[in-house]
């Protein structure tokens, strides 16, 4: 019979040794928007609170965001490059659909040593790929991981479609975990779930092998994202909202000891009605969606860096990562830092 695995019993903690993150250059106001599609800034800012996103350079690939982010990090762990033992890429805007835009970061990192590999799990997929890791260097596979989210959005997104382009942008986030010294901070509990019966409330229906792009149907529109907004808006709360309770308590914590919370980055309503359901004050819930809109796998990695380089927690606090995506799927993680 199937038994899920619980928390972690092995003696190995795994801390988060260094955060990093990268955006690219070209900022894309609502106003730009709003010249271009039916819409304006004042429906966007008051139905999702972004003010602003980033755009890739026609030349810049989903592999170099991700290699920016990753040097950051790097160099905030103090870990050479050569010396990364497992490198995962969480993106569902991979360079090329093989190899592994894990591959091309290897690569432009020079971390020679490091296996390589995607996952693909939307908005989800940084903590995903967190809890993967994690479990990879507590079962002794690895002493440790480089993980990010990157993604380059703007490439599967119908700019003809005011409800969905509004609302993406590029950019990347990533983190190291190794093994933690005694007296250092742990990644304390790890949540994710998933729900296939919801694949149509948002998805890119084309170029896969159940719809490929023909010269049939090459205009439209079938390799970008569509998505049932307020199904979505719906789920995405009672989920996130689950999974963090989760993580709160099988670290036996109560809301009240959260220092930080830094949720998945798409819509500033779902995530006041979030910090609501939890009890936590807005205070400590750290926001950047106004700057860079809804960037998947990579926004709750950037928020992240952010707030760990703005000073939002400090050592010893406990902090919690929720997020939540297409596939259904959602994650959490509880850190002691
Ligand atoms: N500008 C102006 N009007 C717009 C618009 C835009 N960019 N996009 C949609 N509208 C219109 C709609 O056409 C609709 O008009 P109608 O009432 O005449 O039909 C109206 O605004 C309301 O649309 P609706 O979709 O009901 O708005 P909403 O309040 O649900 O907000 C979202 C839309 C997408 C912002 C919101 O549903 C949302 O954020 N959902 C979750 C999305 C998400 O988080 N996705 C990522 C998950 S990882």
């Amino acid at each position: 019979m199937f038994r899920r695995m619980s928390e972690d019993t092995s003696a190995i903690q795994v801390c988060i040794a260094g955060t990093g993150s990268y955006l690219p250059e070209r900022i894309l106001t609502n106003a730009e928007l709003a010249a271009t599609v039916d819409t304006s800034d004042e429906w966007i800012l008051s139905r999702t609170g972004i003010r602003e996103r980033r755009i890739a350079a026609a030349g810049e690939f989903t592999s170099h965001m991700a290699t920016h982010a990753a040097r950051k990090a790097l160099e905030q762990a103090g870990l050479a490059a050569e010396d990364v033992e497992l490198i995962i890429v969480a993106t569902i805007t991979p360079d090329t659909p093989t190899p592994a835009t894990a591959c091309y970061v290897q690569q432009s990192l020079g971390a020679s040593r490091a296996v390589a590999f995607d996952i693909s799990a939307a908005c989800s997929g940084f903590l995903y790929a967190m809890k993967i890791s994690k479990r990879l260097i507590t079962s002794g596979a690895f002493t440790n991981a480089l993980i990010i989210g990157a993604e380059k959005l703007s490439a599967v997104t119908n700019w003809e479609d005011r409800s969905t382009c509004v609302l993406f942008g590029d950019g990347a986030g990533a983190a190291v975990l190794r093994i933690a010294a005694p007296e250092e901070g742990s990644i304390l509990a790890t949540e994710m779930g998933t729900d296939g019966n919801l694949t149509h409330l948002l998805n890119i229906p084309g170029g896969g092998t159940a719809c490929p792009i023909t010269s049939e149907n090459v205009g439209q529109h079938l390799g970008t994202l569509t998505m049932m907004g307020k199904e979505v808006f719906k789920h995405a709360v009672n989920r996130m909202k689950e999974a963090a309770e989760k993580v709160i308590e099988r670290s036996g914590l109560q809301p009240e000891d959260i220092a930080c919370v830094i949720p998945h980055q798409a819509n500033l309503r779902i995530i006041d009605a979030i910090a609501d359901r939890l009890a936590v004050p807005n205070e400590r819930v750290f926001v950047n969606l106004d700057k860079y809109g809804n960037t998947s796998a990579a926004a709750v990695a950037i928020a992240f860096d952010e707030a760990n380089r703005s000073g939002a927690f400090k050592r010893g606090d406990h902090i919690v990562l929720v997020v939540f995506g297409a596939g259904l799927t959602w994650a959490a993680a509880a850190i002691r830092w």
